[in-house]
């Protein structure tokens, strides 16, 4: 089956981090995974180009936005070839057939009476390059990254995204395996049913983009940088040109961070039905990796670069924590010693001990050659516990859970390693019963060469190193004769390889622990703030305290069998009159402490600015006593 997989195209506005990393290796998985199964894959990656944030990044260096799009495009493109990534094709959005495919579906969405023009006003994130209500935005800051937003007013092209609205709810309700995991899904049809606004889809306050179709005669407007963005998945298959590879659309899989799901479950599906094309078959959501707890930023300079990893561990290693680190949806914390621990465990451990055990003893007791012929004789039972394990592995995969993928995989080599235990093939030798002891040899040999074919998609290189100790490929014959028609390998040569995952006993790479930002240690948890008792209290009575012209000596009423005694530092601007009977927050357990001689119990809360000073005080009537959450 032809089947297309895709990872968003990375913006050139900065060198590839872990996150970017993550996104590739999950696609390149599945690429290598389907591959095995027979499928026929063309694997999409490439650069995001144009915008205004390009724009700026490259304005920043003195640079041409081209030159610095060429520059950084290029260190991606680099990174996934020293990877060995399996792309069949990188598109940049500045390749010339991407810009024509972009304006022939400018073209047919306006034939389709899907864009009109009007004027654009409201919030911009740079950062996110999108667009916000006044409703949406917080204080001025964008919802989805924090950033600021800018106002915009401009003329603008208009695609009616509110036309697609219940289309697109039905394609959701219709189609359950199309937005992955369940949880993502549910939030996007929520955010649908909110109402869909008419999207602005041009720009005329920059350059940095595609413009028009000349037709339009509208020189000053360039495309959203989305809309050309997204349009890459079809143009790269040839769309608006020759199309001849437009029949790999028919299956298409993208491989998207959760902060990019709205775009591409919503805007990419609407542009689509107003071009008339198939709709993706699936999207794959993936959560967010932090360092030891805190969000990657530059400014923080907690990023992870992914060859400083992959050389200090391999690529192989990184690869198999980021997958099997965390359940794929769900946010992930990336530290060396979670990775060590991975490392000596998972793989040093469970896996690169049985394939050490395994060389050892075929080459002690039969000088590398071993055979299945007596397995079934002497261990059926464990041959169809092999089995059941091996029919599980896949049904992850295909639900997109590497995690559970790897785990199940990884209870095949835990049984594997039981089977020695337990037969101790060393005592079967003593003893001379030659044929179980090439049986338990031949099962075990059998076991790795079919793990190592569900393990060749996440670790490529490691399971071509047992593929060639036990001399098998990872190919697709092998995986139909070893998985699909679980035939069993007979015969053995084992080769013998250098241990594949050496214990490790100290960190490779500097710990850069990272230092929180002066914002963040200021912030605090909920837990801090509940500590916090804040309550309502009816003031009584008030009374100036000889000898201060600043306190006022009151008597609040919380609820309690009494009134409080709050010494306060309000004299200056309320008189003792005004205070009475109003009602205002008390901050209740404060350690009480004497001033002036006076016991206070508390403390009341104010704000104070150049104009003076308020009270806080609150918007209806409450019961004295209540608590202030
Ligand atoms: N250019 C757009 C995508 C356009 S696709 C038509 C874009 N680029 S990006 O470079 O900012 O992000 C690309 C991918 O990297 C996204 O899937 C994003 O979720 C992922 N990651 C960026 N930082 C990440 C982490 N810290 N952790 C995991 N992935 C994250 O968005």
């Amino acid at each position: 089956m032809k089947t297309f997989i895709s990872t968003p195209i990375y913006y050139v506005n900065d060198i590839p981090h872990i996150g970017h990393a993550y996104t590739t290796f999950i696609a390149d998985m599945l690429k290598k995974y389907q591959t095995l199964r027979g499928n026929d894959v063309f694997f999409l990656t490439g650069t995001d180009e144009h915008g205004q944030k390009i724009e700026q990044s490259a304005k920043s260096k003195s640079k041409t936005p081209q030159e610095y799009a060429d520059e950084i495009s290029a260190k991606f493109r680099h990174l996934w070839d020293i990877f060995h990534i399996d792309y069949d094709y990188f598109i940049r959005t500045t390749d010339e057939d991407h810009k024509v495919a972009v304006k022939k579906a400018f073209e047919v969405m306006y034939q389709k009476g899907d864009i009109y023009k009007g004027e654009y006003e409201g919030h911009y994130c740079v950062s996110c390059e999108s667009f916000f209500t006044q409703m949406q935005i917080n204080n001025g800051k964008c919802p989805d990254c924090g950033k600021d937003t800018n106002i915009l007013k401009e003329e603008s092209y208009f695609f009616a995204l509110s036309k697609y609205q219940d289309k697109l709810l039905n394609w959701y309700a219709s189609n359950p395996e199309c937005i992955k995991p369940e949880h993502k899904k549910n939030e996007v049809i929520k955010f649908v049913q909110n109402g869909l606004n008419d999207l602005s889809i041009t720009r005329t306050s920059f350059k940095w983009g595609i413009g028009l179709p000349e037709s339009f005669g509208d020189e000053n407007h360039v495309m959203y940088v989305w809309l050309d963005a997204l349009l890459n998945y079809v143009s790269a298959l040839g769309y608006g040109a020759s199309e001849a590879k437009m029949d790999f659309w028919k299956n298409a899989t993208h491989i998207v961070g959760k902060d990019i799901l709205r775009f591409h479950a919503i805007y990419w599906p609407a542009f689509l039905m107003s071009l008339g094309l198939e709709l993706p078959k699936h999207i794959y959501v993936h959560g967010w990796w932090t360092r030891e707890g805190v969000k990657m930023s530059k400014s923080i300079g907690n990023v992870i670069h992914p060859k400083e990893v992959t050389d200090a561990y391999g690529v192989d290693v990184l690869r198999y924590f980021l997958m099997r680190e965390v359940p794929f949806g769900q946010d992930g914390d990336f530290s060396q010693k979670a990775l060590i621990d991975r490392i000596n465990s998972d793989l040093s451990n469970d896996l690169g001990n049985l394939l050490n055990r395994l060389i050892g003893m075929s080459e002690k007791y039969f000088e590398g050659k071993i055979s299945s012929k007596t397995t079934s004789k002497f261990y059926q039972k464990e041959l169809d516990e092999m089995e059941k394990i091996l029919e599980k592995i896949p049904l992850f995969m295909d639900q997109i859970q590497p995690s559970r993928y790897l785990e199940e995989l990884w209870k095949m080599f835990s049984f594997a390693n039981g089977l020695i235990t337990k037969y101790e093939p060393w005592n079967l030798m003593k003893e001379n019963r030659i044929e179980e002891t090439q049986g338990i040899l031949g099962l075990i040999g059998n076991i790795l060469a079919k793990g190592s074919l569900f393990l060749y998609p996440v670790m490529p290189d490691s399971a071509k190193c047992i593929g060639d100790c036990l001399c098998i490929g990872m190919d697709s014959n092998h995986f139909d004769n070893l998985i699909s028609n679980k035939q069993l390998l007979e015969d053995f040569v084992i080769k013998k390889i250098e241990p594949l995952f050496p214990k490790i006993e100290e960190f490779k790479m500097p710990d850069i622990v990272s230092k929180p930002t002066k914002k963040e240690e200021s912030l605090i948890g909920i837990d801090d703030f509940t500590k916090l008792d804040i309550r309502i209290g009816t003031i009584v009575e008030a009374l100036k305290i000889p000898k201060s012209d600043k306190l006022l000596k009151l008597q609040i009423d919380l609820g309690e069998d009494r009134p409080r005694q709050i010494v306060s530092g309000i004299s200056k601007y309320y008189t003792p009159e005004e205070l009475i009977g109003s009602q205002v927050c008390v901050l209740a357990n404060l350690k009480p402490a004497k001033m002036m001689g006076e016991v206070s119990e508390g403390m009341i809360l104010a704000s104070k600015d150049e104009n003076g000073l308020s009270l806080l005080r609150i918007e209806k009537a409450k019961k004295n006593g209540s608590k202030v959450s």
